[in-house]
Protein backbone atom coordinates (compact mmCIF):
# COMPACT_ATOMS: atom_id res chain seq x y z
CA UNK A 1 0.00 0.00 0.00
CA UNK A 2 1.26 3.21 -0.75
CA UNK A 3 1.98 5.32 2.55
CA UNK A 4 0.28 8.37 3.29
CA UNK A 5 1.74 11.96 2.55
CA UNK A 6 1.99 14.63 5.09
CA UNK A 7 3.61 17.92 5.21
CA UNK A 8 5.46 19.51 8.04
CA UNK A 9 4.85 22.71 7.32
CA UNK A 10 6.45 24.72 10.19
CA UNK A 11 9.95 24.82 11.45
CA UNK A 12 8.62 24.39 14.84
CA UNK A 13 7.75 21.11 15.11
CA UNK A 14 10.57 19.54 16.96
CA UNK A 15 12.91 16.71 15.27
CA UNK A 16 11.77 14.09 17.35
CA UNK A 17 8.42 14.39 16.27
CA UNK A 18 9.22 14.72 12.64
CA UNK A 19 11.02 11.53 13.64
CA UNK A 20 7.80 10.30 14.67
CA UNK A 21 6.05 10.64 11.69
CA UNK A 22 8.85 9.53 9.45
CA UNK A 23 8.02 5.78 10.90
CA UNK A 24 4.51 6.26 9.88
CA UNK A 25 4.28 8.65 7.28
CA UNK A 26 6.08 9.22 3.94
CA UNK A 27 7.15 12.79 5.45
CA UNK A 28 7.89 16.00 3.40
CA UNK A 29 9.06 19.05 5.22
CA UNK A 30 10.01 21.09 6.61
CA UNK A 31 11.41 23.90 4.85
CA UNK A 32 11.88 27.52 4.43
CA UNK A 33 9.17 29.43 2.27
CA UNK A 34 10.63 28.51 -1.10
CA UNK A 35 11.16 24.71 -0.20
CA UNK A 36 7.43 24.52 1.07
CA UNK A 37 6.18 26.31 -2.34
CA UNK A 38 8.21 24.03 -4.31
CA UNK A 39 6.91 21.14 -2.54
CA UNK A 40 3.55 21.80 -2.74
CA UNK A 41 4.25 22.93 -6.19
CA UNK A 42 5.28 19.11 -7.11
CA UNK A 43 3.22 16.75 -4.15
CA UNK A 44 0.09 19.06 -3.11
CA UNK A 45 -2.25 17.01 -4.81
CA UNK A 46 -1.47 13.68 -2.57
CA UNK A 47 -0.49 15.33 0.71
CA UNK A 48 -3.23 14.32 3.28
CA UNK A 49 -1.72 15.22 6.55
CA UNK A 50 -0.28 18.71 7.73
CA UNK A 51 1.90 19.24 10.83
CA UNK A 52 2.49 22.86 11.92
CA UNK A 53 2.41 25.23 14.32
CA UNK A 54 -0.04 28.37 15.06
CA UNK A 55 2.66 30.25 13.88
CA UNK A 56 3.21 29.33 9.84
CA UNK A 57 0.56 30.67 7.39
CA UNK A 58 -2.07 28.21 6.25
CA UNK A 59 -4.51 30.04 4.25
CA UNK A 60 -6.69 30.18 1.82
CA UNK A 61 -4.43 30.25 -0.82
CA UNK A 62 -2.06 27.57 0.35
CA UNK A 63 -5.11 24.82 0.94
CA UNK A 64 -6.69 25.12 -2.13
CA UNK A 65 -3.75 23.69 -3.63
CA UNK A 66 -3.87 20.88 -0.91
CA UNK A 67 -6.98 19.08 -2.86
CA UNK A 68 -6.37 15.64 -0.82
CA UNK A 69 -6.14 17.20 2.53
CA UNK A 70 -8.07 15.33 5.01
CA UNK A 71 -6.42 16.50 8.79
CA UNK A 72 -4.29 19.55 10.21
CA UNK A 73 -2.77 18.91 13.24
CA UNK A 74 -1.33 21.74 14.95
CA UNK A 75 1.74 21.80 17.84
CA UNK A 76 0.42 24.56 19.98
CA UNK A 77 -2.83 25.76 21.57
CA UNK A 78 -2.76 29.18 19.41
CA UNK A 79 -3.72 28.70 15.93
CA UNK A 80 -2.88 31.98 15.05
CA UNK A 81 -2.06 31.80 11.50
CA UNK A 82 -4.38 28.54 10.52
CA UNK A 83 -7.07 29.91 8.99
CA UNK A 84 -9.69 28.28 10.69
CA UNK A 85 -12.70 29.53 8.67
CA UNK A 86 -11.55 28.03 5.19
CA UNK A 87 -10.76 24.31 7.03
CA UNK A 88 -14.32 24.59 8.62
CA UNK A 89 -16.11 25.47 4.88
CA UNK A 90 -13.97 22.29 3.48
CA UNK A 91 -14.79 20.20 6.52
CA UNK A 92 -11.24 19.34 7.54
CA UNK A 93 -10.71 18.60 11.56
CA UNK A 94 -8.25 20.78 12.80
CA UNK A 95 -6.18 19.47 16.27
CA UNK A 96 -4.38 21.57 18.65
CA UNK A 97 -2.55 20.48 21.68
CA UNK A 98 -3.94 22.62 24.36
CA UNK A 99 -5.16 19.58 26.11
CA UNK A 100 -1.27 18.55 26.34
CA UNK A 101 -0.04 21.96 27.71
CA UNK A 102 -3.11 23.45 29.79
CA UNK A 103 -1.71 22.33 33.06
CA UNK A 104 2.15 23.76 32.27
CA UNK A 105 0.44 27.11 30.69
CA UNK A 106 -2.17 27.32 34.05
CA UNK A 107 1.30 26.59 36.44
CA UNK A 108 3.53 29.83 34.66
CA UNK A 109 -0.32 31.71 35.06
CA UNK A 110 0.14 30.85 39.07
CA UNK A 111 3.67 32.02 39.15
CA UNK A 112 3.70 34.92 37.38
CA UNK A 113 0.45 36.03 39.59
CA UNK A 114 2.41 35.51 43.16
CA UNK A 115 5.76 36.63 41.79
CA UNK A 116 3.57 40.05 40.09
CA UNK A 117 1.66 40.47 43.23
CA UNK A 118 4.58 40.09 45.85
CA UNK A 119 7.06 41.22 43.78
CA UNK A 120 9.35 38.68 44.01
CA UNK A 121 11.96 39.87 41.45
CA UNK A 122 12.13 43.16 43.08
CA UNK A 123 12.42 40.76 45.83
CA UNK A 124 15.21 38.78 44.81
CA UNK A 125 17.27 42.00 43.83
CA UNK A 126 17.00 43.50 46.98
CA UNK A 127 18.57 40.26 48.49
CA UNK A 128 21.25 40.31 45.99
CA UNK A 129 22.23 43.87 45.96
CA UNK A 130 22.47 43.82 50.28
CA UNK A 131 20.04 46.42 50.33
CA UNK A 132 17.86 44.49 52.92
CA UNK A 133 20.56 45.41 55.41
CA UNK A 134 19.44 49.03 54.88
CA UNK A 135 15.59 48.74 54.08
CA UNK A 136 12.88 46.09 54.60
CA UNK A 137 11.12 45.10 51.67
CA UNK A 138 7.87 46.98 50.70
CA UNK A 139 4.33 44.92 51.67
CA UNK A 140 3.39 43.26 48.68
CA UNK A 141 -0.94 41.63 48.05
CA UNK A 142 -2.33 39.04 49.15
CA UNK A 143 -3.97 36.44 46.65
CA UNK A 144 -5.26 33.93 48.64
CA UNK A 145 -9.10 34.97 49.45
CA UNK A 146 -8.85 37.15 46.79
CA UNK A 147 -11.22 37.33 43.08
CA UNK A 148 -9.56 35.46 40.41
CA UNK A 149 -11.27 36.70 36.81
CA UNK A 150 -10.33 34.67 34.43
CA UNK A 151 -10.79 35.84 30.41
CA UNK A 152 -11.50 32.88 28.59
CA UNK A 153 -12.50 29.53 29.93
CA UNK A 154 -11.16 26.77 28.02
CA UNK A 155 -8.54 23.94 28.57
CA UNK A 156 -6.35 26.32 29.62
CA UNK A 157 -8.59 28.73 31.86
CA UNK A 158 -10.19 25.91 33.35
CA UNK A 159 -6.84 24.69 35.01
CA UNK A 160 -5.96 27.94 35.97
CA UNK A 161 -9.10 28.29 37.97
CA UNK A 162 -8.81 24.80 39.57
CA UNK A 163 -5.33 26.25 40.68
CA UNK A 164 -6.87 29.62 41.79
CA UNK A 165 -9.43 27.75 43.93
CA UNK A 166 -7.00 25.40 45.91
CA UNK A 167 -5.34 28.55 46.54
CA UNK A 168 -8.29 29.77 48.64
CA UNK A 169 -9.02 32.38 45.34
CA UNK A 170 -12.65 32.61 43.87
CA UNK A 171 -12.77 32.34 40.43
CA UNK A 172 -15.30 34.27 38.04
CA UNK A 173 -14.87 34.18 34.42
CA UNK A 174 -15.61 35.94 31.11
CA UNK A 175 -17.23 33.94 27.75
CA UNK A 176 -19.63 35.32 25.09
CA UNK A 177 -21.95 32.30 27.26
CA UNK A 178 -22.13 30.76 30.36
CA UNK A 179 -20.55 27.39 30.41
CA UNK A 180 -22.42 24.98 30.89
CA UNK A 181 -22.39 23.44 34.49
CA UNK A 182 -19.64 26.33 35.68
CA UNK A 183 -20.86 27.69 39.17
CA UNK A 184 -18.04 30.48 38.60
CA UNK A 185 -20.01 34.09 38.40
CA UNK A 186 -20.03 34.85 34.65
CA UNK A 187 -19.73 37.94 32.86
CA UNK A 188 -20.05 38.23 29.29
CA UNK A 189 -18.48 41.42 28.94
CA UNK A 190 -14.30 42.20 29.46
CA UNK A 191 -14.84 45.09 31.85
CA UNK A 192 -17.43 43.94 33.79
CA UNK A 193 -15.39 41.16 34.50
CA UNK A 194 -12.54 43.40 35.21
CA UNK A 195 -14.56 45.74 37.70
CA UNK A 196 -15.49 42.34 39.70
CA UNK A 197 -11.68 41.25 39.82
CA UNK A 198 -8.60 41.28 41.96
CA UNK A 199 -6.59 39.34 39.51
CA UNK A 200 -7.51 39.19 35.85
CA UNK A 201 -5.70 36.71 33.75
CA UNK A 202 -5.95 36.35 29.94
CA UNK A 203 -6.88 32.69 29.02
CA UNK A 204 -8.64 33.18 25.55
CA UNK A 205 -7.42 33.17 21.84
CA UNK A 206 -5.56 35.66 19.91
CA UNK A 207 -6.62 36.20 17.01
CA UNK A 208 -9.12 39.18 15.31
CA UNK A 209 -12.10 38.04 17.08
CA UNK A 210 -10.08 39.12 20.44
CA UNK A 211 -7.70 41.93 18.97
CA UNK A 212 -7.75 44.64 21.22
CA UNK A 213 -10.27 43.31 23.69
CA UNK A 214 -8.37 44.60 26.66
CA UNK A 215 -8.41 47.76 26.26
CA UNK A 216 -7.99 50.99 28.33
CA UNK A 217 -11.58 50.92 29.71
CA UNK A 218 -10.86 47.31 30.54
CA UNK A 219 -7.37 48.36 32.65
CA UNK A 220 -8.95 51.51 34.14
CA UNK A 221 -11.49 48.86 35.78
CA UNK A 222 -8.99 47.11 36.92
CA UNK A 223 -7.48 49.88 39.72
CA UNK A 224 -4.60 50.16 41.38
CA UNK A 225 -3.97 47.41 43.51
CA UNK A 226 -4.87 44.96 40.89
CA UNK A 227 -3.14 42.50 38.63
CA UNK A 228 -3.12 41.54 35.13
CA UNK A 229 -1.64 38.06 34.00
CA UNK A 230 -1.22 37.45 30.00
CA UNK A 231 -0.43 34.18 29.10
CA UNK A 232 -2.43 33.70 25.97
CA UNK A 233 -1.26 36.64 23.38
CA UNK A 234 0.02 39.83 23.71
CA UNK A 235 -2.44 41.57 20.82
CA UNK A 236 -5.18 40.86 23.24
CA UNK A 237 -3.83 43.77 24.67
CA UNK A 238 -3.72 47.31 24.60
CA UNK A 239 -0.09 47.15 25.33
CA UNK A 240 0.63 50.87 25.28
CA UNK A 241 -2.33 51.81 27.50
CA UNK A 242 -0.71 48.63 29.75
CA UNK A 243 2.38 50.63 29.93
CA UNK A 244 0.74 53.64 30.82
CA UNK A 245 -1.13 52.10 33.46
CA UNK A 246 1.02 50.36 35.21
CA UNK A 247 3.71 53.37 34.86
CA UNK A 248 1.19 55.54 36.75
CA UNK A 249 0.06 53.18 39.07
CA UNK A 250 -3.65 52.96 38.08
CA UNK A 251 -2.95 49.58 37.43
CA UNK A 252 -0.81 47.59 40.45
CA UNK A 253 1.25 44.74 38.76
CA UNK A 254 1.78 42.47 35.55
CA UNK A 255 2.60 39.26 34.88
CA UNK A 256 3.11 38.86 31.16
CA UNK A 257 4.40 35.72 29.02
CA UNK A 258 3.62 37.18 25.79
CA UNK A 259 3.96 40.77 24.04
CA UNK A 260 2.17 42.33 21.00
CA UNK A 261 5.43 42.12 18.49
CA UNK A 262 7.47 39.54 20.12
CA UNK A 263 10.46 39.26 20.84
CA UNK A 264 10.21 42.84 20.77
CA UNK A 265 9.03 44.15 24.37
CA UNK A 266 8.86 47.81 24.95
CA UNK A 267 11.48 49.15 27.22
CA UNK A 268 8.96 51.29 29.18
CA UNK A 269 7.67 47.92 29.97
CA UNK A 270 10.69 46.59 30.14
CA UNK A 271 11.89 49.66 32.88
CA UNK A 272 9.27 49.42 35.17
CA UNK A 273 9.66 47.31 38.35
CA UNK A 274 5.80 46.25 39.10
CA UNK A 275 5.95 43.76 36.00
CA UNK A 276 7.00 40.41 35.93
CA UNK A 277 8.16 39.30 31.93
CA UNK A 278 8.71 35.95 30.35
CA UNK A 279 9.77 35.18 27.09
CA UNK A 280 6.43 33.09 25.97
CA UNK A 281 7.43 30.27 28.38
CA UNK A 282 4.14 28.64 28.56
CA UNK A 283 4.52 25.32 27.07
CA UNK A 284 7.90 25.46 27.31
CA UNK A 285 9.49 22.55 29.72
CA UNK A 286 10.37 18.97 28.42
CA UNK A 287 7.71 17.29 29.39
CA UNK A 288 4.61 19.16 28.39
CA UNK A 289 6.84 20.00 24.54
CA UNK A 290 7.04 15.91 24.46
CA UNK A 291 3.28 15.48 24.96
CA UNK A 292 2.76 17.78 22.65
CA UNK A 293 4.59 16.24 20.23
CA UNK A 294 3.12 13.21 20.62
CA UNK A 295 -0.20 14.53 20.76
CA UNK A 296 0.32 15.79 16.79
CA UNK A 297 1.58 11.80 15.82
CA UNK A 298 -1.64 10.66 17.59
CA UNK A 299 -4.08 13.02 15.65
CA UNK A 300 -2.34 12.60 12.46
CA UNK A 301 -2.48 8.33 13.02
CA UNK A 302 -6.17 8.70 11.83
CA UNK A 303 -5.19 9.18 8.63
CA UNK A 304 -3.89 5.96 9.03
CA UNK A 305 -6.76 3.98 10.49
CA UNK A 306 -10.22 5.94 9.13
CA UNK A 307 -12.96 4.92 11.06
C1 LIG B 1 0.63 27.96 22.53
O1 LIG B 1 0.95 26.76 22.40
O2 LIG B 1 -0.06 28.53 21.70
C2 LIG B 1 1.02 28.72 23.76
O3 LIG B 1 1.39 30.01 23.45
C3 LIG B 1 2.00 28.01 24.65
O4 LIG B 1 2.78 28.85 25.41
Amino acid sequence: MRPVTILVLSSGVPAATIAALAERFDVLGPGDAPEIEALVSSHGARIRGIATTGKARLDRALLARLPALELVACYSAGLDKIDTEALAERGIPLTNSSTALADEVADLAIALMVMARRRLVAADAHVRSGAWAKDAFPLGRSVTGRRIGLLGLGHIGSAIARRAEAMGMQPRYCTRRPVAECAYPHHADARALAADSDVFVIACPGGTANRGLVDRSVIAALGPDATLVNIARGEIVDEPALVEALASGRLGSAGLDVFADEPDVPLALRRLDNVVLAPHLGSATIETRTAMGESVVRSLERLLNPV
